[in-house]
């Protein structure tokens, strides 16, 4: 049995979605507006490094989890979850309450870092999103899944979208950086194993209320406008130069072990620049092309009880790399 949409064309019983992590290459951060979200001024970059979001038809709405997010809830508290159910309420409004009602499951192979300032769970939300859009034929536009996306958190339409990205707002009001094509940029990981809260980092900064260079904060985050010149014209040495997150002295206020590690980092060789990943606890590298392998290599050896993982970008947004319809799978 198929249902046909567009015409002539078989609806997908399953479909397979790659969803990238983030790093932010500069972050930003203002004073929280009235609803207790901050104000940002970020560049965002997606990654390699991605989970694979898989969606096949079922009649309930359930998924499973494989890789480093074994232990999460997988119920209606996961962002994957919530977007499912978004998706469906989007369908019912557009009056299309048989598409609203179909199930699916949904699994997650996780490869991005839980908790780490990654973007994961907001990663696996833009592939539910995308996947699930597919899967039950519901025709929502980019701009319709990235308004749903904004609702599901702040850095899940830059999931979406992908590339390298200027965020303003609460992160999730986007303008693509044209970057040079050949702009390739090897990172190295410090992925660290206790998560650090996001809300508790916020709070922490209004506490201290000064940006990374010192300065007193104010409404509106300083700008990364110099960071996206430096990238739209491919200039390494003035995108290392204006690369700063104004979160990462809390969170080494916060984790006196992520200060030991960033005073050791600072004496390696091959490193061009090491910053704090959106709000941590993971520490991201920036290495030069030739030295990416081996420096991977030597931090896991330096770092035993640390994840060190090696990926690159700017990476494509959520997309979908596989769609198989009932006649493919039988
Ligand atoms: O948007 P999202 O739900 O991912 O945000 C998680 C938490 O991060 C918020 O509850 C808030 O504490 C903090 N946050 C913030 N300002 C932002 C983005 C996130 O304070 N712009």
């Amino acid at each position: 049995m198929g249902y046909w949409l567009p015409p002539g064309r078989l609806f997908a019983v399953k479909v397979l979605v790659k969803a990238p992590a983030k790093i932010n290459l500069a972050l930003r951060v203002g004073t929280p507006r009235l609803d207790g979200y901050h104000r940002l001024d970020t560049v965002f970059t997606a990654l390699d490094l991605a989970d694979d979001v898989e969606a096949i038809t079922a009649d309930e709405l359930t998924m499973s989890m494989s890789g480093r997010g074994e232990d999460l809830p997988v119920d209606e508290s996961n962002l994957v979850i919530k977007a499912a159910r978004a998706l469906q309420k989007f369908a019912r409004a557009r009056g299309c309450e048989y598409l609203a009602d179909r199930g699916a499951h949904i699994h997650v192979t996780k490869r991005i870092p839980v908790a780490g300032g990654m973007a994961g769970g907001s990663a696996d939300a833009a592939g539910a999103l995308v996947a699930l859009n597919e899967l039950w034929g519901i025709g929502a536009s980019h701009s319709d899944l990235l308004r749903l996306a904004a609702d599901l958190g702040s850095d899940v339409p830059f999931a979406l979208v992908g590339g390298i990205a200027h965020g303003t707002g609460r992160g999730e009001q986007l303008v693509p950086v044209s970057v040079p094509q050949d702009l390739r940029q090897q990172w190295v990981v410090l992925v660290n194993p206790e998560g650090l809260s996001t809300p508790a980092v916020f709070r922490a900064f209004d506490e201290v209320a000064v940006s990374a260079d010192n300065a007193r904060i104010a409404d509106t985050p300083a700008s990364t406008g110099e960071l996206r010149s430096a990238l739209e014209q491919g200039d390494t040495a003035a995108i290392v130069s204006q690369m700063i997150n104004d979160l990462e002295p809390v969170a080494r206020h916060l984790r006196p072990d992520l200060q030991e590690i960033f005073d050791c980092l600072e004496s390696v060789d091959g490193i061009e620049k090491v910053i704090l990943s959106g709000s941590g606890p993971s520490i991201a590298i920036l290495v030069g092309d030739a030295d990416a392998d081996r420096l991977a290599t030597k931090l896991a050896e330096f770092f035993p009880n640390l994840d060190v993982v090696r990926t690159a970008g700017p990476a494509r947004g959520a997309h979908i790399v596989a769609s198989s319809t009932p006649e493919e799978t039988n």
